[in-house]
């Protein structure tokens, strides 16, 4: 099935200059980016992009992180594009993230590490966890009008 997802470059990988290097991952596995934008989220959006976890211990820290620089904000299509692009970002705490993933190639920090100094694990991406979430999300971040229709050149070797 074809799906669209949400992946933001975090304020970690902004600064780091990872931009290019991330979004490539995904164009180099044929996905197709759909909508791109820079934004400076505040406390208010990111309770409402974190809303599932507005309630946990770790949220004040991560609040403090995705606020603290801009994010590049990505719908991305492809087929069964959600699980694809999980499988291309990797598990949530970078020490334990698979080597190949872009949290376990650029990022080592574990969440008890992060936790112990006050801080959110900065793991430079995030991505929709699953397919509701994806709708979700994909809707908050971005309008109709800022999301595109277009067929890639290689589309009809990859898809
Ligand atoms: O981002 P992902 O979907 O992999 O993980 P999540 O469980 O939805 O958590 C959202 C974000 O909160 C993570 O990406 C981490 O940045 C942060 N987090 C944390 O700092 N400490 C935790 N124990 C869990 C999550
Ligand atoms: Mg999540």
């Amino acid at each position: 099935m074809i799906q669209q997802t949400l992946v933001l470059v975090k304020p970690d990988g902004v600064k780091r200059g990872l931009i290019g290097e991330i979004i490539s991952r995904f164009e180099k596995r044929g996905l197709k980016i759909v909508g791109i934008k820079m934004v400076q989220v505040d406390p208010d959006f990111s309770k409402k992009h974190y809303s599932a976890h507005v309630a946990k211990s770790f949220y004040k820290n991560l609040e403090k992180f995705i606020t603290s620089g801009p994010v590049v904000a990505m719908a991305i299509e492809g087929i069964d594009a959600v699980e694809v692009v999980r499988k291309i970002v990797g598990s949530t705490e970078p020490k334990s993230a698979p080597v190949g993933t872009i949290r376990g190639d650029f990022a080592h920090v574990s969440l008890n590490y992060a936790d112990s100094k006050g801080k959110s694990a900065e793991n430079l991406i995030h991505a929709s966890g699953n397919k509701e979430e994806a709708e979700q999300e994909v809707s908050l971040w971005f309008s109709i009008d800022e999301l595109h229709s277009y067929k890639l050149s290689y589309e009809d070797h990859v898809m």
